[in-house]
């Protein structure tokens, strides 16, 4: 099977489960035209995103890594209607991609349900613990592979139990499984899914995709209750 095929097969998903999708072609084409790498998500990953967020009822979404926003304004369609305070809290580290996704949002009339926040994510994040912000309750972390260890440890920080976390492109190509790798992003991975696998404060499973992005995969996690030690700790 080959990335024609997969592509082939995106574009027969796109057209029958995905006839809005089309509402944000212009977006993808802004994008490009912007000269931003082709890293978005799928259109079908995109609307797998908005169901999740529309499932967990979240109010509150944390987006790691930004981009020109295709992917923050399908989750902001995820939110719902009748809470105004709902939002998406989009992080991005490059100027350039923050600039074209801000223009996005205002085409896509969305300034009111997106904030983006510039900076490196790592440091963003660890403002908006020390501000006590509210628990996000939905978070797709998609920035860079080598920091998702540290990703994972900061947003357990901003979520409460219950919240869930979706983690991309957590199989590259298959090379996750690469002992061998010297490629950064590969033992980032690599040291994540160590991490994620073992981690009693999290339920967790990671699946394997194929499509118009060619071989990947996410990885999902859902918050636990504190157990008795963490509990004892905090009193
Ligand atoms: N979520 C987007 C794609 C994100 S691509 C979508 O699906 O449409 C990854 C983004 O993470 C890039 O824009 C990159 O600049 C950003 N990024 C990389 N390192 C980062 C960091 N340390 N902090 C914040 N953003 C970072
Ligand atoms: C890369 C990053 C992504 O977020 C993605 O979806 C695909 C590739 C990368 O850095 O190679
Ligand atoms: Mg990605």
């Amino acid at each position: 099977m080959t990335l024609e095929k997969w592509t082939e097969v995106d574009e027969y998903l796109e057209n029958s489960y995905l006839p809005e999708a089309s509402e944000f072609d212009w977006l993808l084409e802004a994008n490009r035209a912007a000269d931003l790498p082709p890293i978005d998500v799928s259109p079908a990953q995109a609307k797998l995103l908005k169901l999740l967020v529309r499932s967990s009822g979240a109010s509150r979404v944390l987006e790691i890594g930004t981009l020109g926003g295709y992917s923050t304004v399908w989750m902001a369609q995820g939110l719902p209607a009748n809470n105004p305070a709902a939002k998406v809290v989009t992080l991005e580290i490059d100027a350039a991609h923050a600039k074209v996704a801000k223009e996005n949002f205002q085409a896509a009339k969305l300034t009111d349900r997106i904030e983006l926040q510039m900076g490196s994510a790592d440091a963003l994040m660890k403002k908006l613990i020390s501000q006590s912000v509210p628990p996000f309750d939905f978070v797709f972390v998609d920035a860079d592979k080598e920091s998702l260890s540290l990703y994972l440890e900061l947003v357990l920080q901003l979520t409460r139990p219950g919240s869930l976390i979706v983690f991309d492109n957590v199989v590259r190509q298959g090379e996750v499984t690469d002992q061998q790798s010297t490629d950064s992003r590969v033992l980032g991975v690599r040291a994540f899914h160590g991490i994620l696998q073992s981690d009693s404060r999290l339920d967790a499973t990671a699946i394997q995709t194929v499509g118009r992005k060619g071989y990947d995969g996410f990885a999902f996690a859902i918050v636990n209750e504190a157990d008795a030690v963490s509990l004892s700790r905090k009193s």
